[in-house]
């Protein structure tokens, strides 16, 4: 059944436990994504960016998660809207079945000019005031993603602000967090503390200097009732860097957001966790094996069924790993 992010995480407030959310572009990723939640009796979330909307086509995009819904009646899911960027995305998922929608206007609708305070507090309480009265939740999003190694943002596909970024821009303040979530009434709140979009998050492991799970500690303490949000929040596991690699893929080493890392934030409030990355590069290392290995196949089952399996595999991994295994 459809249920909305603000239902789903107070549930995994109560019971302590955290809830990926999975990007969606295609009715494979859906059927990924719903195999591994039925596998381990977990809720799940399913985010659409506004690129997946126009990739899919919102109407085909909403008769898809019509049919997930159908198909695995007894899974509770929740439909957001990834990155929303003004009122009419927000209003135009809204209309097509989504039970949730991100605002984040920590970027101006560019999506690369951070903006100012009272933009994003502006914007957010508009939406959140429509939503609420639909029954909708909404997530927010105070302080820009980006690197504290490199001071910029997400270099990636054309999103993320451009150029370079100060320290406060790129750590979410916990005095201007509480001060946001009063003024907005956000169901949740997504911070900046270090991560990026995409598979090159950080040249090395990392440490408490570019990872800052201690903005987390410090947020929960002042806001011990809001839903967290992790953006950027892929793993991109080493094995699957190996496999694109191995079959002519040529990605430069790179590391992501460590599962213990987002363990410990689940451990301070943290609910929603954000990942499309890992799935990209799992689908993507099977097809390029697939291709490698069998140079005259050219039927798309043969490739996309072994993609979408590897997909259920990470999937299924993080739902254990962050204890929503169960929770169905
Ligand atoms: O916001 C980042 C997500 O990975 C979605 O990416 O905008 O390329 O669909 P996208
Ligand atoms: P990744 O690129 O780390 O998977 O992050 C996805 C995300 O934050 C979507 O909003
Ligand atoms: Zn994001």
């Amino acid at each position: 059944a459809r249920i909305t992010l603000r239902q789903l995480l107070d549930h995994a407030a109560e019971y302590g436990y955290g809830v990926p959310a999975f990007n969606i572009n295609n009715m494979e990723q859906g059927l990924a994504i719903m195999a591994a939640a039925d596998a381990v009796d977990a809720p799940v979330i399913i985010q659409a960016s506004r690129g997946a909307r126009q990739y899919a086509n919102d109407v085909v995009l909403a008769r898809l998660i019509d049919a997930l819904v159908e198909l695995y009646p007894h899974i509770p899911v929740c439909m957001h809207l990834d990155h929303g960027n003004n009122e009419a995305t927000c209003v135009t998922a809204m209309q097509h079945g989504f039970t949730s929608v991100m605002m984040d206007g920590s970027l101006k609708e560019d999506g690369k000019t951070p903006a100012d305070w009272d933009y994003n507090v502006g914007i957010t309480r508009r939406v959140t005031e429509m939503a609420h009265y639909g029954g909708v939740s909404v997530e927010g999003e105070l302080g820009v993603l980006g690197s504290l190694e490199t001071g910029m943002g997400d270099k990636e596909d054309g999103h993320g602000a451009e150029g370079k970024l100060s320290h406060d821009q790129l750590l979410t303040n916990p005095d201007e967090a509480v001060k946001f979530v009063k003024e907005t009434q956000v169901d949740a709140l997504a911070i900046a503390m270090g991560t990026s979009h995409g598979a090159y998050k950080f040249t090395r492991k990392p440490d408490g200097a570019i990872l800052a799970m201690h903005v987390i500690e410090e947020i929960h303490r002042r806001l011990p009732e809001t839903h967290l949000v992790m953006h950027g929040s892929s793993s991109v596991p080493q094995d699957l860097q190996d496999i694109i690699n191995q079959y002519g893929g040529k990605m430069p080493q790179t590391w992501g957001v460590p599962v213990e890392e987002i363990q410990r934030g689940i451990k301070h409030g943290v609910r929603k966790i954000n990942i499309d990355t890992d799935n990209r590069m799992a689908m993507t290392g099977q097809i390029r094996r697939i291709l490698t290995e069998n140079p005259g196949e050219f039927d798309p089952r043969k490739y996309l069924k072994p993609a979408m399996e590897a997909m259920t595999k990470l999937c299924k991994e993080r739902l254990e790993q962050f204890g929503t295994a169960g929770q169905a």
